[in-house]
């Protein structure tokens, strides 16, 4: 690898030296300033991330080495972490930089999900913020596995619960325990995944955000403080408007997503996929729909194009 042997600084603070068999042997992160193993990578136990979830994360996915939609995900990054006041350690550019590092020491193979955390550091357990502290960085990259063609070909089954996470959910915190029991819930019925109501209309899933269609128009949630603005919204919006297909953001209630046509969830992870069944009950034909066929294409070719733009720079 080329860049065995290079410092790669970034204020003042040099990036460890790598020999070129450690991404051959396990995953190598960013942790602070170093590339390591991942089995060396440690945080203190006083880091606030670990004793009270005091922190923001990012999954950005990555066809072969190329992010996509990265300039979004750092700018959520950037307002996650402006809006619990973390102090945000890098640029964009310096974002993208560190990135392209740890994807480059991984060397994997295929699609990945570059993961970074940052939370307000190490300091004496005090509910408050401490008064001087360094954020904790820690950035990996891992193989992204994307939903299998018959998911997308056949649906997929979710299941409904009533959403009590906090109201803050605009913010894309590591604090994910209401998340996790939904996650947990989906796990438990064999499903692929929770969608949340909160007081009788349509919030989002435990991890991603939802679509319904009606008549041929989508409707999703609006973009507030009761759900995560997916890096996919943006992109849904773009799509819906090239393909003229009418997108409205609106309270939905609880019967209308029973009575949709069709019922979509997006993910960095999942992209886009159909959903057939909720809580048992069929959604519109049973099978996926036209409009999940066209938004599923034209998030494809989105991919594409964007590979395209960065290899023609
Ligand atoms: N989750 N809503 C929630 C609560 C999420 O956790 C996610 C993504 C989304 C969709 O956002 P995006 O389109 O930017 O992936 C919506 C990521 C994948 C995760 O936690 O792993």
């Amino acid at each position: 690898m080329e860049r065995a042997g290079a410092v790669w600084k970034n204020r003042g603070i040099p990036f460890l030296q790598m020999p070129n068999t450690l991404a051959m042997t396990e995953p190598v992160v960013y942790l602070n300033g170093d590339m390591l193993p991942l089995s060396e990578a440690r945080v203190p136990v006083l880091d606030r991330g670990f004793i009270f979830g005091d922190g923001i994360y990012e999954v950005i996915p990555l066809y072969g080495v190329t992010p996509f939609r990265a300039q979004q995900h750092l700018a959520r990054l950037q307002r996650s972490l402006a809006s619990i006041g973390i102090p945000d350690p890098f640029s964009a550019t310096e974002w993208l930089g560190l990135i392209n590092e740890v994807v480059a020491a991984n060397a994997l193979a295929g699609d990945q999900m570059v993961y970074i955390q940052v939370t307000r550091g190490v300091a004496k357990r005090a509910h408050a913020f401490p008064k001087e502290v360094t954020p904790t960085v820690l950035v990996m990259t891992n193989p992204l596995v994307l939903p299998a063609a018959e998911l997308r070909e056949k649906g997929v089954a979710c299941v409904t619960m009533e959403d009590r996470r906090w109201l803050n959910c605009q913010i894309k915190s590591t604090s994910l325990l209401g998340n996790v029991l939904a996650a947990q819930n989906a796990a438990v019925h064999g499903v692929t995944e929770t969608i949340q109501f909160r007081d009788g209309f349509l919030t989002e899933a435990s991890s991603s955000n939802v679509w319904v269609v009606k008549g041929g128009r989508v409707s999703a949630p609006p973009k507030d403080n009761l759900i995560l603005e997916g890096i996919r919204y943006g992109l849904m919006e773009e799509l819906c408007a090239a393909m003229d297909i009418s997108l409205e953001a609106r309270r939905i209630t609880r019967d209308e997503v029973f009575a949709a046509d069709e019922l979509i969830i997006s993910s960095a992870t999942k992209e886009i996929l159909p959903v057939v069944t909720l809580d048992g009950s069929t959604i519109g034909t049973g099978k996926p729909g036209p409009i999940y066929a066209r938004l599923y294409a034209g998030y494809q070719a989105a991919k594409l194009a964007s590979s395209e733009a960065l290899t023609a720079r």
